[in-house]
């Protein structure tokens, strides 16, 4: 077990590297089921949610192996295609492999993920996908269990852009048989990076990027090879880190194309943004002005940068709304915050936040990834220590964040709790 000790008040200054996506990783390993054989992924990061989702294929029969950031996968020797509910309890995106094992194997039974500390998170849009794609699927002890002997491509149109539904029925429908037209479909970059896989595999896919996709199945993918992206909501709590700061930091191996929502309010609080194809520079003189926002499905506001948008908006005299439309009940750095101080207010599913107090060091815990990273914000700004626990949440999704803040001129350590 072991905790963050942050002492606050540094500007961050300097040079940051970007990670390679989480959310591409964790839907590019489970797609590697659908064509048996050796697969190579570049950039990957070492988080604890990547290693999860390789002892989940280790667990069907894989073998994966890690050299530096290249995780090579060798999905000939499948040999289950049942979970494991222990692996799929830690984490959502395990569910991922449900389009894949049944488009490749004809069955899968995968465990319910469950909710989480973001509320509940149903998966009625993936079983909805599946069964218009011709799946007979039954629930047995809290396992789907899906069926058919072949797919087959058909019209499915999502009621909400769900990306994990997305990335699951752009799984299946690559192996159907087939055309499938899918429309209200995700269009977040990891999507689009895992469709541009497949078609590296030989799938067929149009409208990539769009909220329409047409998807012309195959009988056989082959193995391949990518890059991963680089993961924009890291580089989106750096940026939002370096203005809470009044600091300037340049972001490198970055696409600031798949930032456009943040780094324009960024721009609209009073910050200095510029940008090349693959870094982008965050300088901040004042502070922020106050604003409003709500989350929305990609191009829009992430969600997963509320919270730390709601740490910035502490630095802005005045009152900030910020609504999250994706997870209503996504809140939980809320009262944390509060223990260091901050004066916000939730209604329903909108902080208000009273910005341009002081905040005061305290231990705070956190509950979730980002809103982790909302914490390590709200430390770096807080006056005297701040010391946050339950840091594991971090670990999933940013790969050794202390180590890049601290060249950045932050004064945080990683210690055991008991020190
Ligand atoms: N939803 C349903 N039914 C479904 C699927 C989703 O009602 O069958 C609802 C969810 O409950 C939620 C909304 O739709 O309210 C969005 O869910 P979505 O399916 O789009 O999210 P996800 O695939 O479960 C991914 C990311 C999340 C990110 C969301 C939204 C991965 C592995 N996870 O989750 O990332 O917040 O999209 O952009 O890609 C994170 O990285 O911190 C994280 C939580």
């Amino acid at each position: 077990m072991e905790k963050f000790l942050i002492q606050g008040g540094q500007r961050l200054q300097g040079q940051v590297s970007i990670s390679g996506a989480k959310n591409a990783v964790l839907a590019l390993a489970p797609s590697t089921l659908l064509a048996p054989g050796v697969h190579r992924l570049y950039n990957v990061p070492r988080l604890s949610d990547v290693h999860t989702m390789v002892e989940l294929l280790e667990a069907l029969g894989c073998s994966c192996e890690f050299r530096g950031t290249e995780l090579v996968l060798d999905t000939s020797g499948l040999r289950l295609v049942r979970a494991p509910r222990e692996i799929v309890g830690r984490m959502r995106a395990s569910f991922y492999v449900l389009g894949p094992l049944l488009a490749r194997y004809g069955y899968a039974e995968v465990p319910l993920p469950g909710g989480c500390a973001l509320g509940p998170r149903p998966i009625d849009l993936h079983l909805y996908g599946l069964r218009r794609l011709g799946a007979t699927i039954e629930m047995h002890n809290d396992y789907v269990r899906a069926q058919a002997e072949r797919l087959r491509g058909t019209t499915i149109t999502l009621p909400f852009p769900s990306v994990g539904a997305t990335g699951n029925l752009l799984m299946a429908a690559a192996l159907a048989e087939g055309e499938t037209l899918l429309y209200n479909a995700a269009a977040e970059p990891e999507i689009v990076q895992l469709g541009e896989y497949l078609c590296q595999m030989g799938a067929s896919i149009e409208g990539l990027g769009t909220s329409t996709l047409h998807i012309y199945g195959t009988n056989q993918l082959n193995p391949s090879s990518i890059e991963v992206i680089p993961d924009r909501i890291e580089a989106a709590t750096f940026s939002i880190a370096a203005a809470a700061t009044q600091g300037e930091v340049t972001l490198t191996h970055t696409r600031p194309n798949h930032l456009h929502a943040v780094l324009t309010r960024l721009t609209e609080v009073g910050c200095q943004v510029t940008a090349t194809d693959s870094t982008i520079t965050v300088r901040m003189n004042t502070l922020p002005e106050p604003s409003e926002l709500s989350t929305a499905p990609y191009p829009g506001f992430p969600t997963d940068v509320q919270a730390q948008w709601t740490a910035f908006m502490l630095r802005a005299p005045g009152v900030s709304r910020i609504t999250d439309t994706i997870y209503p009940n996504r809140f939980k750095h809320i009262a944390e915050l509060q223990r260091l101080g901050a004066q916000i207010k939730l209604v329903q599913n909108t902080a208000i936040v009273r910005g341009g107090h002081p905040l005061v060091g305290t231990t705070v815990v956190s509950s979730d990834l980002r809103a982790s990273a909302a914490l390590i914000i709200a430390g770096i700004i807080a006056s005297g220590q701040t010391e946050i626990l339950e840091i594991h949440h971090i670990d999933r999704g940013y790969e050794a964040i202390e180590q890049k803040l601290q060249r950045l001129g932050a004064v945080i350590e990683r210690v055991p709790v008991g020190d």
